[in-house]
């Protein structure tokens, strides 16, 4: 059984949303790498997704293959997941920015790595999957930037000068691992706890742009309160669709667009 409608009316369910949005007070938005793509940066999953060649993503990206595989690890992850200069906002994340500021949306839950939210200017980003903006030093906690991680070569080793054996300075050498969340990792239990609170205390959830294989990512949707009213805008279909009071299949920037905020 559901309740879900897809694409009402001539206008694609446009309006539906725009309503819902108005009448709503406590919206989070949860979203993953679709609300990227549209700044250029590519997703996995979707048709130009980065899911294609031997190795899935998912694979590299995962903390087995970072530490069997170290050098292809950085080497991967540096061409493909360091955004740094690379992506601008769009209107999807400038728009939230003013749902925020006019306090109807309490928070954004992100799986995307990239701080496009917070170059926009949103404030209460929580970010279940960590940040390829920072890194820091196994051993001795060092951070270290983006910009500087993309001018490493083979495995990045921390340059901090720490006392030797000797009494002498020498350079730490611990390896400098970025700040994200691997496959196989826990995710921070902080950003997680935060996630439920808002989705607990929301009226109106919008899902946008992740496929929601990710758990325990994708779980949090089913911690939506009895009378918080679910929406789903992405290209292809995803498994929270049938729950879902509004279903939007198309491009969310496109969505995001026609809507007045
Ligand atoms: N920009 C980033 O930070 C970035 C990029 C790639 C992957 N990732 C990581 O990859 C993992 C992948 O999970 P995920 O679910 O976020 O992504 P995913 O690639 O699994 O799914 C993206 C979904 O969004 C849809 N989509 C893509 N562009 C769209 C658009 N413009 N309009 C509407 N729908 C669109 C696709 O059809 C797909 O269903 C996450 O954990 C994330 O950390 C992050
Ligand atoms: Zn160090």
């Amino acid at each position: 059984m559901s309740n879900t409608e897809v694409g009402l009316g001539n206008d694609n369910g446009i309006e539906q949303l725009q309503h819902m949005i108005d009448e709503a007070n406590h919206i989070v938005f949860f979203g993953g790498a679709g609300t990227s793509t549209d700044s250029g940066l590519p997703d996995f999953r979707g048709a130009n997704g980065l899911y294609k060649g031997a190795n899935s993503p998912e694979e590299i990206l995962s903390h087995g293959y970072y530490v069997k595989h170290t050098k292809d690890f950085f080497d991967f992850y540096r061409e493909n997941m360091i955004f740094d200069g690379k992506a601008k906002p769009t209107e999807i994340h400038e728009k939230l920015v003013v749902l925020e500021k006019k306090h109807k949306l309490d928070a954004i839950i992100t799986q995307n790595i990239d701080s496009l939210h917070q170059m926009a200017g949103s404030k209460n980003v929580i970010e279940l999957h960590g940040t390829s903006a920072t890194n820091t030093c196994r051993r001795c906690k060092a951070k270290y930037t983006a910009k500087w991680m993309l001018g490493t070569k083979n495995i990045p080793r921390c340059t901090q000068l720490v006392d030797g054996p000797g009494g002498q300075k020498v350079a730490c050498g611990g390896i400098v691992k970025p700040d994200i969340v691997l496959y196989g990792e826990k995710l921070p239990v902080r950003a997680l706890n935060k996630a439920y609170m808002a989705v607990k205390g929301a009226d109106l959830m919008i899902v946008a742009g992740t496929s929601l294989v990710v758990y325990p990512a994708a779980g949090l949707v089913s911690e939506l309160s009895e009378d918080c009213k679910l929406i789903v805008i992405n290209n292809d279909k995803t498994g929270v669709d049938e729950a879902a009071d509004l279903v939007i299949h198309g491009n969310i920037l496109n969505v995001f667009k026609q809507l007045e905020v």
